[in-house]
Protein backbone atom coordinates (compact mmCIF):
# COMPACT_ATOMS: atom_id res chain seq x y z
CA UNK A 1 0.00 0.00 0.00
CA UNK A 2 1.45 3.17 -1.20
CA UNK A 3 1.26 6.64 0.77
CA UNK A 4 -1.80 8.78 -0.38
CA UNK A 5 -1.30 9.45 -4.08
CA UNK A 6 -1.91 13.20 -4.78
CA UNK A 7 -4.41 12.52 -6.86
CA UNK A 8 -6.40 11.55 -4.08
CA UNK A 9 -4.84 14.85 -2.07
CA UNK A 10 -6.28 16.95 -4.70
CA UNK A 11 -10.04 15.15 -4.75
CA UNK A 12 -9.92 15.24 -0.85
CA UNK A 13 -9.07 19.34 -0.43
CA UNK A 14 -10.97 21.61 -2.80
CA UNK A 15 -9.81 24.64 -1.58
CA UNK A 16 -6.87 24.75 0.79
CA UNK A 17 -4.19 22.11 0.39
CA UNK A 18 -2.22 19.97 3.33
CA UNK A 19 0.72 21.77 4.51
CA UNK A 20 3.20 19.21 3.39
CA UNK A 21 2.77 20.83 -0.53
CA UNK A 22 3.27 24.61 0.41
CA UNK A 23 6.43 25.90 -0.79
CA UNK A 24 8.68 28.35 0.83
CA UNK A 25 8.35 31.72 -0.92
CA UNK A 26 11.65 31.92 -2.34
CA UNK A 27 10.68 29.26 -4.85
CA UNK A 28 6.26 29.51 -5.20
CA UNK A 29 5.90 30.05 -8.45
CA UNK A 30 3.46 32.49 -8.21
CA UNK A 31 5.99 34.46 -6.75
CA UNK A 32 8.95 33.89 -8.40
CA UNK A 33 7.66 33.38 -12.46
CA UNK A 34 8.39 35.70 -14.74
CA UNK A 35 4.54 35.95 -15.60
CA UNK A 36 3.40 37.21 -19.31
CA UNK A 37 6.36 36.12 -21.16
CA UNK A 38 6.91 32.73 -22.37
CA UNK A 39 10.22 31.47 -23.15
CA UNK A 40 10.85 30.70 -26.92
CA UNK A 41 13.39 28.04 -26.79
CA UNK A 42 14.94 27.09 -29.78
CA UNK A 43 12.40 25.57 -32.52
CA UNK A 44 14.02 22.73 -34.85
CA UNK A 45 12.24 21.46 -38.01
CA UNK A 46 13.60 18.16 -38.52
CA UNK A 47 12.59 18.33 -41.83
CA UNK A 48 14.40 20.67 -42.92
CA UNK A 49 16.68 19.53 -45.68
CA UNK A 50 19.86 20.93 -44.88
CA UNK A 51 20.82 18.35 -42.52
CA UNK A 52 23.75 20.54 -41.68
CA UNK A 53 21.80 23.13 -40.44
CA UNK A 54 19.86 21.20 -38.42
CA UNK A 55 22.89 19.85 -36.52
CA UNK A 56 24.22 22.86 -36.14
CA UNK A 57 21.26 24.51 -34.44
CA UNK A 58 21.10 21.35 -32.40
CA UNK A 59 24.78 22.03 -30.70
CA UNK A 60 23.43 25.70 -31.09
CA UNK A 61 21.08 25.27 -28.63
CA UNK A 62 22.38 22.53 -26.44
CA UNK A 63 25.61 24.87 -25.50
CA UNK A 64 23.31 27.71 -25.16
CA UNK A 65 19.78 26.50 -23.91
CA UNK A 66 20.60 22.80 -22.60
CA UNK A 67 16.73 22.46 -24.45
CA UNK A 68 14.94 22.86 -27.40
CA UNK A 69 11.75 21.89 -29.06
CA UNK A 70 11.35 19.57 -31.82
CA UNK A 71 8.32 20.40 -34.96
CA UNK A 72 8.23 17.72 -37.77
CA UNK A 73 9.64 14.90 -36.11
CA UNK A 74 9.35 10.96 -37.88
CA UNK A 75 7.08 9.96 -35.15
CA UNK A 76 3.54 9.46 -36.20
CA UNK A 77 1.00 11.13 -34.18
CA UNK A 78 -0.80 8.29 -33.56
CA UNK A 79 1.70 6.87 -31.70
CA UNK A 80 2.03 9.57 -29.95
CA UNK A 81 -2.15 9.59 -28.93
CA UNK A 82 -1.73 6.05 -28.35
CA UNK A 83 0.81 6.76 -25.89
CA UNK A 84 -1.12 9.68 -23.92
CA UNK A 85 -4.47 7.59 -24.43
CA UNK A 86 -3.13 5.01 -21.92
CA UNK A 87 -1.23 6.69 -19.52
CA UNK A 88 -4.20 8.60 -19.14
CA UNK A 89 -6.31 5.54 -18.83
CA UNK A 90 -4.08 3.96 -16.37
CA UNK A 91 -3.93 7.20 -13.64
CA UNK A 92 -7.79 7.35 -14.67
CA UNK A 93 -8.27 4.25 -12.67
CA UNK A 94 -9.49 4.08 -9.10
CA UNK A 95 -6.41 3.51 -7.09
CA UNK A 96 -7.24 0.18 -6.17
CA UNK A 97 -7.80 -0.68 -9.34
CA UNK A 98 -4.05 1.07 -10.15
CA UNK A 99 -2.53 -1.51 -6.97
CA UNK A 100 -4.14 -4.38 -9.24
CA UNK A 101 -2.32 -3.18 -12.48
CA UNK A 102 1.01 -2.40 -11.79
CA UNK A 103 3.70 -2.80 -9.13
CA UNK A 104 3.55 -0.12 -6.25
CA UNK A 105 6.44 0.95 -4.43
CA UNK A 106 6.10 0.69 -1.09
CA UNK A 107 6.76 4.14 0.94
CA UNK A 108 10.05 3.61 2.23
CA UNK A 109 11.77 2.08 -1.27
CA UNK A 110 9.71 4.82 -3.28
CA UNK A 111 13.30 6.67 -3.73
CA UNK A 112 16.23 5.58 -5.81
CA UNK A 113 17.29 2.51 -3.83
CA UNK A 114 20.82 2.22 -3.72
CA UNK A 115 20.27 -1.70 -3.20
CA UNK A 116 18.37 -2.56 -6.16
CA UNK A 117 19.44 0.39 -8.08
CA UNK A 118 15.93 1.10 -9.92
CA UNK A 119 13.35 3.70 -9.71
CA UNK A 120 10.49 1.36 -11.50
CA UNK A 121 6.95 1.30 -10.13
CA UNK A 122 4.14 3.70 -9.24
CA UNK A 123 4.55 5.63 -6.58
CA UNK A 124 4.47 9.45 -5.53
CA UNK A 125 8.05 10.75 -4.28
CA UNK A 126 11.48 10.97 -5.83
CA UNK A 127 14.30 13.15 -4.51
CA UNK A 128 14.42 13.65 -0.88
CA UNK A 129 12.88 16.91 -0.95
CA UNK A 130 14.16 19.98 0.98
CA UNK A 131 12.32 20.64 4.06
CA UNK A 132 10.56 17.80 3.51
CA UNK A 133 7.86 19.40 1.37
CA UNK A 134 6.01 17.39 -1.66
CA UNK A 135 5.55 17.66 -5.40
CA UNK A 136 1.74 17.69 -6.89
CA UNK A 137 2.61 15.09 -9.15
CA UNK A 138 2.36 11.21 -9.47
CA UNK A 139 4.19 9.26 -11.35
CA UNK A 140 4.90 5.90 -13.00
CA UNK A 141 8.48 4.81 -14.01
CA UNK A 142 9.43 1.68 -16.24
CA UNK A 143 11.99 0.87 -18.90
CA UNK A 144 10.81 0.39 -22.12
CA UNK A 145 14.20 -0.12 -24.11
CA UNK A 146 16.37 -2.67 -25.03
CA UNK A 147 14.24 -5.35 -24.65
CA UNK A 148 16.63 -6.97 -22.37
CA UNK A 149 16.32 -4.20 -19.86
CA UNK A 150 12.46 -4.52 -19.74
CA UNK A 151 10.67 -5.73 -16.86
CA UNK A 152 7.12 -6.06 -17.14
CA UNK A 153 6.61 -6.65 -13.41
CA UNK A 154 6.75 -2.14 -13.67
CA UNK A 155 4.65 -2.27 -16.35
CA UNK A 156 0.37 -1.62 -16.24
CA UNK A 157 -0.89 -5.07 -17.27
CA UNK A 158 -3.43 -3.71 -19.22
CA UNK A 159 -2.07 -5.16 -22.97
CA UNK A 160 -2.87 -1.90 -24.66
CA UNK A 161 -0.58 -0.29 -22.50
CA UNK A 162 2.07 -2.24 -23.42
CA UNK A 163 1.50 -2.61 -26.97
CA UNK A 164 1.56 1.09 -27.47
CA UNK A 165 4.54 1.50 -25.00
CA UNK A 166 6.11 -0.62 -27.18
CA UNK A 167 5.49 1.08 -30.54
CA UNK A 168 6.78 4.15 -28.81
CA UNK A 169 9.92 2.90 -28.15
CA UNK A 170 10.37 1.34 -31.44
CA UNK A 171 10.00 4.89 -33.02
CA UNK A 172 12.30 6.49 -30.30
CA UNK A 173 14.71 3.75 -31.16
CA UNK A 174 14.17 4.38 -34.94
CA UNK A 175 14.64 8.27 -34.29
CA UNK A 176 17.37 8.71 -31.95
CA UNK A 177 19.32 5.38 -31.76
CA UNK A 178 21.70 5.62 -28.66
CA UNK A 179 22.87 1.84 -29.33
CA UNK A 180 24.18 1.48 -26.00
CA UNK A 181 21.56 3.42 -23.69
CA UNK A 182 18.85 2.52 -21.84
CA UNK A 183 15.47 4.24 -22.18
CA UNK A 184 13.84 4.98 -19.07
CA UNK A 185 9.93 6.08 -19.52
CA UNK A 186 8.31 8.17 -17.15
CA UNK A 187 4.33 9.68 -16.43
CA UNK A 188 4.35 12.59 -14.46
CA UNK A 189 0.84 13.43 -13.28
CA UNK A 190 -0.01 16.64 -12.35
CA UNK A 191 -3.89 16.65 -10.76
CA UNK A 192 -5.63 20.76 -10.66
CA UNK A 193 -4.84 22.10 -7.73
CA UNK A 194 -6.78 25.07 -5.82
CA UNK A 195 -3.61 26.55 -4.85
CA UNK A 196 -1.33 26.19 -7.97
CA UNK A 197 0.73 29.33 -7.28
CA UNK A 198 2.33 27.79 -4.02
CA UNK A 199 3.07 24.68 -4.74
CA UNK A 200 5.42 22.41 -7.36
CA UNK A 201 4.91 19.61 -9.28
CA UNK A 202 8.62 18.74 -9.88
CA UNK A 203 10.85 21.25 -7.87
CA UNK A 204 13.56 22.43 -9.64
CA UNK A 205 16.20 20.22 -10.92
CA UNK A 206 18.37 19.05 -14.44
CA UNK A 207 18.00 15.51 -15.81
CA UNK A 208 20.62 13.59 -14.60
CA UNK A 209 20.96 11.41 -17.85
CA UNK A 210 22.14 12.09 -21.22
CA UNK A 211 18.97 13.27 -23.37
CA UNK A 212 15.56 13.70 -22.46
CA UNK A 213 12.87 13.49 -25.06
CA UNK A 214 9.33 14.68 -23.51
CA UNK A 215 5.81 14.45 -24.95
CA UNK A 216 3.77 16.45 -22.69
CA UNK A 217 -0.32 17.18 -23.04
CA UNK A 218 -1.81 20.65 -24.11
CA UNK A 219 -1.61 22.21 -20.69
CA UNK A 220 0.66 24.57 -19.58
CA UNK A 221 3.18 23.89 -16.90
CA UNK A 222 7.03 23.73 -17.98
CA UNK A 223 9.42 26.06 -16.99
CA UNK A 224 13.21 26.88 -17.61
CA UNK A 225 15.57 28.59 -15.29
CA UNK A 226 17.11 31.42 -17.50
CA UNK A 227 20.10 34.47 -16.64
CA UNK A 228 18.73 33.97 -12.69
CA UNK A 229 14.96 34.14 -13.64
CA UNK A 230 12.07 31.32 -13.99
CA UNK A 231 10.06 31.63 -16.94
CA UNK A 232 7.01 29.38 -18.85
CA UNK A 233 8.21 27.44 -21.54
CA UNK A 234 5.85 27.93 -24.58
CA UNK A 235 3.98 24.73 -25.76
CA UNK A 236 4.09 24.37 -29.24
CA UNK A 237 1.76 22.18 -30.46
CA UNK A 238 2.98 18.56 -31.75
CA UNK A 239 6.76 19.13 -30.61
CA UNK A 240 8.61 17.02 -29.18
CA UNK A 241 10.72 18.57 -25.78
CA UNK A 242 14.15 17.94 -25.85
CA UNK A 243 16.42 18.32 -22.67
CA UNK A 244 20.07 18.31 -22.50
CA UNK A 245 21.02 16.33 -19.34
CA UNK A 246 23.96 16.16 -16.71
CA UNK A 247 25.67 13.09 -18.79
CA UNK A 248 25.75 15.04 -22.08
CA UNK A 249 27.12 18.51 -19.89
CA UNK A 250 29.78 16.03 -18.44
CA UNK A 251 30.55 14.01 -21.62
CA UNK A 252 31.21 17.55 -23.18
CA UNK A 253 33.54 18.68 -20.64
CA UNK A 254 30.72 21.31 -19.87
CA UNK A 255 29.70 22.57 -23.57
CA UNK A 256 26.62 21.57 -23.69
CA UNK A 257 24.50 22.59 -20.85
CA UNK A 258 22.15 20.73 -18.88
CA UNK A 259 19.08 22.98 -18.10
CA UNK A 260 17.34 23.81 -14.56
CA UNK A 261 14.11 23.74 -14.68
CA UNK A 262 10.84 22.55 -12.92
CA UNK A 263 6.65 22.36 -13.37
CA UNK A 264 4.10 24.01 -12.05
CA UNK A 265 0.57 23.05 -11.95
CA UNK A 266 -2.72 24.21 -13.01
CA UNK A 267 -5.78 25.08 -10.68
CA UNK A 268 -8.88 23.70 -13.39
CA UNK A 269 -6.77 21.11 -15.45
CA UNK A 270 -4.77 18.07 -15.05
CA UNK A 271 -1.60 18.59 -16.71
CA UNK A 272 0.62 15.08 -17.59
CA UNK A 273 3.99 14.77 -19.38
CA UNK A 274 5.82 11.37 -21.01
CA UNK A 275 9.97 12.37 -20.50
CA UNK A 276 11.15 9.42 -21.65
CA UNK A 277 15.10 9.40 -20.00
CA UNK A 278 17.88 8.24 -22.17
CA UNK A 279 20.52 6.71 -19.70
CA UNK A 280 23.98 4.78 -19.49
CA UNK A 281 23.59 1.17 -18.29
CA UNK A 282 24.12 1.47 -14.64
CA UNK A 283 28.00 0.43 -14.45
CA UNK A 284 28.77 2.44 -17.11
CA UNK A 285 31.62 5.23 -16.48
CA UNK A 286 30.70 8.53 -17.31
CA UNK A 287 33.13 11.51 -18.03
CA UNK A 288 34.49 13.87 -20.00
CA UNK A 289 35.16 13.00 -23.35
CA UNK A 290 39.44 12.06 -23.17
CA UNK A 291 39.52 13.82 -26.60
CA UNK A 292 38.33 16.99 -25.00
CA UNK A 293 40.27 16.97 -22.35
CA UNK A 294 43.94 18.00 -21.98
CA UNK A 295 46.39 20.19 -20.37
CA UNK A 296 44.53 23.35 -21.77
CA UNK A 297 41.26 22.02 -20.62
CA UNK A 298 41.53 20.29 -17.79
CA UNK A 299 38.54 17.83 -16.58
CA UNK A 300 35.81 19.28 -15.16
CA UNK A 301 34.05 16.35 -13.71
CA UNK A 302 34.77 13.32 -12.16
CA UNK A 303 34.91 9.83 -13.83
CA UNK A 304 32.31 7.67 -11.91
CA UNK A 305 30.10 4.11 -12.64
CA UNK A 306 26.59 5.90 -13.79
CA UNK A 307 25.29 4.18 -10.62
CA UNK A 308 26.97 6.28 -8.22
CA UNK A 309 26.13 9.59 -9.88
CA UNK A 310 22.57 8.54 -9.83
CA UNK A 311 22.77 7.53 -6.13
CA UNK A 312 24.51 10.72 -5.16
CA UNK A 313 22.71 12.74 -7.21
CA UNK A 314 19.22 11.53 -5.65
CA UNK A 315 20.37 11.99 -2.02
CA UNK A 316 22.15 15.39 -2.73
CA UNK A 317 25.54 13.85 -1.87
CA UNK A 318 28.04 16.35 -3.70
CA UNK A 319 29.55 14.61 -7.13
C1 LIG B 1 10.34 16.71 -15.42
O1 LIG B 1 11.26 17.45 -15.72
O2 LIG B 1 10.54 15.68 -14.75
C2 LIG B 1 8.94 17.01 -15.84
C3 LIG B 1 8.84 17.96 -16.94
C4 LIG B 1 7.45 18.13 -17.42
O3 LIG B 1 6.50 17.58 -16.84
O4 LIG B 1 7.28 18.85 -18.41
FE1 LIG C 1 13.33 16.87 -15.80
Amino acid sequence: MMEISVQGIALKYKEKIPEEFIRSKDVQPGITTVEGTALEVPVIDLRNPDEEKILESIVDASQKWGMFQVVNHEIPGEVISKLQLVGREFFELPEEEKEKEVYVKPVEVDQYDAGTLSLEGYGTKLQREVQGKKGWVDHLFHKIWPPSAVNYHFWPKNPSYREANEEYAKWVQGAVGGENLVYLAKINYYPPCPQPEVVLGVVAHTDMNNITILVPNDVQGLQAFRDGLWYDVKCIPNALVIHIGDQMEILSNGRYKSVLHRTRVNKEKTRMSWPVFLEPPADFQVGPHPKLVNENNPAKYKTKKYSDYVYCKLNKIPQ
